[in-house]
């Protein structure tokens, strides 16, 4: 089995970038955010306090999450119920990374993401998978574009949503995003020693996935 880890900030194009290679080159595509959605819905959904690392912690015995693939595509689990409908709005998206910053939490999404990575070739995205979760990785992407790129993009997503909001605010949120993640105890986001560093700031999509893709090719074929 081969794995490569992508990692990066929010906003660089990470998810976008690695379905769409994982689907040229016949690999699983293993989003692990949905995982730390998947507990903030949860704990959402069952009115915990996510200021409270206590409360936190006492979401998680007896708790089952997991992955599964239909058609290809990733699908989380809670309790057995398929939640991945519920898990993209801004309310969740504070949740997870409330959750994700638990150390716990995160021991306890460890196996789920390693057994995946052993039974499948996988590319996986998240922020510690190539310095963490599968640090013998065959292949590091660290995939980042500068705060302003991102905020460029989201501003034109949110546009086409119907919901737009001033560049100025997006980029301050990005810019509190990547100190947070960056600056967190427990596995906070950084390039991993041996990671390739991409970074898409003056690439479009089409080229972004071709960066990602040559270098995964040439990563095979030197193996
Ligand atoms: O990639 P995303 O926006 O779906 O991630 C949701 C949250 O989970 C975000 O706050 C970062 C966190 N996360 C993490 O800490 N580690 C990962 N491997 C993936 C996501």
């Amino acid at each position: 089995m081969l794995s490569i880890a992508i990692d990066g900030p929010a906003g660089a194009g990470k998810s976008t970038i690695a379905r769409t290679a994982a689907g040229a080159l016949r690999f699983i595509y293993v989003d692990t955010g949905a995982l730390y959605r998947a507990i903030g819905y949860h704990g959402l959904q069952v009115g915990a306090d996510l200021t409270d690392t206590a409360a936190i912690k006492a979401l998680l015995p007896g708790l089952q999450v997991d992955l599964r693939f239909v058609e290809g595509q990733q699908r989380v689990f809670v309790g057995g119920e398929d939640v991945s409908d519920f898990i993209r709005s801004p309310q969740v998206s504070k949740a997870a990374s409330q959750v994700s910053a638990v150390q716990e939490v995160r021991d306890f999404l460890m196996e789920t993401q390693r057994s995946l990575a052993r039974k499948n070739s996988v590319i996986m995205d998240g922020r510690d998978i190539g310095t963490v979760v599968l640090p013998d990785a065959d292949l590091k992407i660290f995939l980042t574009a500068s705060p302003e790129a991102r905020a460029q993009r989201r501003c034109k997503e949110l546009e086409e949503k119907g919901s737009p909001m001033p560049y100025e605010e997006v980029l301050r949120d990005i810019q509190q995003r990547d100190y947070d993640d960056s600056h967190r105890e427990a596995a906070p986001l950084k390039q991993a020693a041996d990671a390739v560093l991409v970074d898409t700031s003056e690439l479009n999509l089409a080229e972004s996935v071709d960066a990602v893709c040559t270098l995964i090719r040439q990563r095979l074929g030197d193996r």
